[in-house]
C-alpha cells in the first residue's frame, strides 16, 4: 500500500495524465480496447499487488462503454491483488436516475453503485453528484469533491457588480447558496418543471429579484442546454442586464453547443470532469481544470489526510 498507482480507461486520458502530473507519477500502463465483437478487453501491464490503486474514469460519452471499461478495469485490478482500489469517477453518469418518481422505472444510480462495488471498488472519489444523497447508495466510503470553490474563484476575479447568483432549479439551491456566499452576492431560485421524459424544460418562476442585476446561473451539469436556454431567457424577461452561467459537468449532448451560442448568456464556465473536445470549445465556453483538486484528494486518500480540510 506504500506505492500509489493511477490507471485510466479511454473516457478521459488527458485528465488522468494531468492528475498524474500533479502527483508526480506516470500513468499506470494498461491496455483497454474493444475486440471486433464489441467485447471490451483490459490488461493491467504492471504489478499492482498490495498497491494503492486509483482508476480515473468519468462515466461520460460513450456512456455505456465508459462504464463497462471501468467495471472491467476494477475487476482486473481486484483479480491482480491490488491492496485497495479507488474508483475516481469525476462525472457520475446515470446520476439523474436516482429515484423512483414514476411507476415501473429503475434507480440506475443505485444499480451503478452496486456494480462498481461488486466489480472491486473499495472507495469512490467523485465530484458534484447530481444529488449528494447518491453517496448513500454506496456501502463503501465515498469522497465527493465540489467544484464550487474553483468556479466561484473564476467569477470573483471578474469583480462583477450587483451580482445575483441564480439556482437553476430547487435541487441546486444549496450549491448556489454556497456560490453566492463565496461571491458576497444575493441568491435567486428558478422554479423549473420538466415536461415529460424528453429533454424539453420550462422555466416557470423566479423566486427573488434579478431586475437590473448581473445574474450568474449555477447548475450541476449542462446536458442539452435546454435548461440554460429557458432559464437565461426567463432571467432576461425579469430584467437581468447580463447573464453568466457555471456548471461542474459539461455533458454538452445533442444541440447543446448551438443552444449555448444562441442563448443570451455571455460566458459559460464548466470544468473538465468530462472531456470538452476542440469542436465544442466555442468562444463563450471556458473550461477550468479539476485535475489539481483530484490530484490533491488522491494524495490525501493515499496518505490518510483529511479531504474536508481542502474545502475549509
Ligand atoms: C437537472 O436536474 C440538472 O440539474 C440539470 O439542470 C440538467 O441536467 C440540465 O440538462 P439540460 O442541459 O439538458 O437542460
Amino acid at each position: 500500500m506504500d506505492e500509489l498507482k493511477v490507471f485510466t480507461g479511454n473516457a478521459h486520458p488527458t485528465l488522468a495524465a494531468a492528475v498524474c502530473g500533479y502527483l508526480g507519477i506516470p500513468v499506470g500502463k494498461s491496455q483497454v480496447f474493444e475486440f471486433s465483437n464489441e467485447n471490451t478487453f483490459v490488461r493491467i501491464l504492471e504489478n499492482v499487488r498490495q498497491r494503492d490503486v486509483f482508476v480515473v474514469q468519468p462515466i461520460c460519452s460513450p456512456v455505456n462503454t465508459s462504464l463497462v471499461e471501468l467495471l472491467i478495469m476494477l475487476d482486473a485490478l481486484r483479480r491482480a491483488s491490488a491492496g485497495r482500489i479507488t474508483a475516481v469517477v469525476p462525472y457520475y453518469g446515470y446520476g439523474r436516475t436516482d429515484k423512483k418518481d414514476q411507476p415501473r422505472v429503475p434507480i440506475t444510480a443505485r444499480l451503478i453503485a452496486d456494480l462498481l462495488t461488486t466489480a472491486g471498488a473499495n472507495r469512490l472519489l467523485t465530484v458534484d453528484l447530481h444529488a449528494p444523497q447518491i453517496q448513500g447508495f454506496f456501502t463503501i466510503p465515498v469522497d465527493e469533491l465540489t467544484a464550487i470553490t474553483l468556479l466561484s474563484q473564476h467569477f470573483r476575479d471578474k469583480k462583477l457588480d450587483n451580482l445575483v447568483v441564480v439556482a437553476t432549479d430547487i435541487g441546486i439551491t444549496k450549491r448556489a447558496r454556497d456560490v453566492a456566499a463565496n461571491l458576497d452576492a444575493s441568491l435567486a431560485i428558478i422554479e423549473k418543471r420538466r415536461l415529460g421524459n424528453d429533454d424539453a424544460a420550462e422555466a416557470l418562476n423566479v423566486i427573488g429579484d434579478v431586475n437590473g442585476c448581473v445574474a450568474l446561473t449555477v447548475d450541476d451539469e449542462i446536458d442539452t442546454g435546454g435548461s440554460l436556454t429557458a432559464v437565461s431567457e426567463t432571467l432576461l424577461t425579469k430584467g437581468a442586464r447580463e447573464i453568466y452561467a457555471c456548471a461542474t459537468h459539461a455533458v454538452l449532448s445533442g444541440q447543446a453547443i448551438q443552444r449555448i451560442q444562441a442563448c443570451p448568456v455571455k460566458e459559460v464556465v464548466v470544468t473538465d470532469t468530462i472531456p470538452v473536445e476542440a469542436g465544442k470549445r466555442v468562444d463563450k465556453i471556458t473550461v477550468l481544470s479539476i485535475s489539481s483538486l483530484l490530484g490533491e484528494a488522491i494524495h490525501r486518500i493515499h496518505t490518510g489526510l483529511s479531504i474536508g480540510a481542502m474545502f475549509e
